[in-house]
């Protein structure tokens, strides 16, 4: 039968932050601490999952209903933020009389849902706490044994006596008690404290006398580092990181060096792919087969299919580049671009809501906007779509086979029809006909007998 409930603690300020943003909406890989969370207790199965929110709440619901449309949570709202037993305690009304509660804090993204599981084994209607020893416990509530060893106590870090500074095992903040506990015990809290807040910890305190309280101990102290200042949130995320490229790797990705990739989003890719230094994947990145990332680039949202080069420091966003393209160095592409196969983008080109197709060029210094660019066309350097009137967006169309001279200016909504050539420096206003040469220039003077003005 499945008995467990599962309670989130999110409420916090989070004042050592200095943000006005909740603590556990902070972000780890572009995602907010709080949904690693989440995702760890839906792993889990539970009855229940209970979040208690508080600090503004509102925006905190809105963040995770949204990121999480499936799921119903239990809300419990803690109005004043008197400690993490009070926390506990607003949650009461979601946690039935039988059973088994998880206690998770919002602020300790990393924990795998494998560890919670061993402690989910492990109970027995008793309390189960998560502990580890840490050559840094500053911060912690130390995990107080008693003369047979058994756990007695948990003091917070702040309310430590001298030599009790020196213990180094703490209590990383993941609990199970028994709900029937629970209910009982949670009254008896006080916040006759340095902080003057009801602890959630103090309740193990209050299972001495009664149950068996096991402490299991967890050596990847990593996995169970809490987020309580920007610091430590850099320090996660580093972690993170490093977690993240080293799958990578194993999987047959080849990264020069994983201490220069963020990756911030899902990244799926096939063989033979390499990327370079300081790039950055954000969001959904699909990399097909032999596909190289130069350095300096960001992704996001990108889909590239195979024997592909992105040059380096190239900006592709919301994108979809074919087979056989080289890309940049020094290319934006700013959401809705479809690259097609063979294709050539080319450096301080930037390319926005268009279509490319096969085996076209694009090589330099160019604007294209609105565009629908057919294949085997030219676009010569510094070519512009003007595609914006002040009010509207217009279209262009270049069908195959065009070759657009340098420094021509293509004013939308209009037409090059198919193999046109357009003359170097052309303003082009209107649709031009198919196999033949349109130009639009002023015609050349020289003015005889010019003299240099003498100074
Ligand atoms: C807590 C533990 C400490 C443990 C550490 C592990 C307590 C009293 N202390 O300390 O023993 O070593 O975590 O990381 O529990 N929250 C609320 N409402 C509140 C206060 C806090 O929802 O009124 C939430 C916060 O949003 C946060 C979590 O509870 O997600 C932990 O609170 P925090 O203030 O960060 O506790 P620590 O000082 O880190
Ligand atoms: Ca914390």
């Amino acid at each position: 039968m499945n008995d467990l409930d599962i309670v989130i603690l999110a409420a916090g300020i989070g004042k050592r932050m200095n943000s006005n943003t909740p603590k556990v909406l902070h972000k780890i890989g572009n995602k907010h601490m709080l949904q690693y969370v989440i995702e760890t207790a839906l792993n889990l199965n539970p009855r229940s999952i209970n979040i208690v929110y508080g600090f503004c709440g509102e925006l905190l619901k809105s963040v995770i209903n949204g990121a999480f449309p499936n799921n119903n949570f239990n809300w419990h709202v803690q109005e004043l933020q008197l400690g993490t037993g009070h926390a506990l305690k607003c949650t009461l009304n979601g946690l039935q009389n039988k059973g088994k509660t998880l206690i998770l804090y919002g602020d300790v993204p990393l924990i795998g849902s494998d560890i919670l599981q061993s402690m989910i084994n492990i109970y027995n209607n008793n309390v189960i706490i998560l502990v580890s020893k840490i050559d840094n416990p500053d911060g912690y509530g130390r995990i107080i044994r008693d003369t047979k060893n058994n756990v007695l106590k948990i003091v917070e870090d702040k309310d430590l006596d001298y030599d009790q500074k020196f213990i180094q095992e703490i209590n990383t903040g993941f609990y199970i008690f028994p709900n029937e506990f629970i209910h009982t015990n949670i009254n008896q809290l006080t916040n006759n404290n340095k902080q003057s807040e009801y602890y959630l910890t103090d309740l193990v305190g209050l299972a001495y006398n009664y149950l068996e309280i096991k402490a299991l101990e967890n050596g990847n102290t990593l996995k169970l580092l809490g987020v309580n200042d920007k610091e430590q949130l850099e320090k996660i995320e580093r972690i993170y990181q490093s977690e993240i490229a080293i799958k990578l790797l194993k999987t047959g990705l080849s990264i020069i060096d994983r201490n220069r990739l963020d990756i911030r989003g899902d990244v799926t890719f096939g063989k033979d792919c390499l990327i370079d230094i300081n790039c950055i994947l954000e969001g959904s990145v699909e990399l097909g087969c032999n596909v190289t990332i130069e350095a300096n680039c960001i992704l996001r949202n990108v889909r590239i299919g195979n024997n592909v080069v992105i040059k380096a420091f190239s900006y592709i966003e919301d994108s979809c580049i074919d087979n056989e393209c080289v890309i940049g160095p020094f290319a934006r592409m700013r959401s809705d671009v479809h690259i097609s196969n063979n294709s050539r983008i080319g450096n301080f080109v930037e390319i926005k809501k268009s279509t490319i197709n096969q085996n076209t060029k694009i090589n330099h210094l160019s604007y294209i906007g609105d565009a629908q660019v057919g294949e085997n066309v030219n676009i010569g350097a510094g070519v512009i779509t003007c595609n914006y009137d002040g009010k509207n967006k217009n279209k262009t169309v270049i069908e195959d086979g065009s070759f657009i001279g340098s420094g021509s200016m293509i004013v939308a909504p209009v037409t090059i029809g198919e193999n046109s050539l357009i003359g170097a420096g052309s303003v082009i206003t209107l649709n031009t006909p198919s196999n033949e040469l349109t130009l639009s220039r002023s015609k050349q003077v020289t003015i005889k007998g010019w003299k240099k003005r003498k100074k």
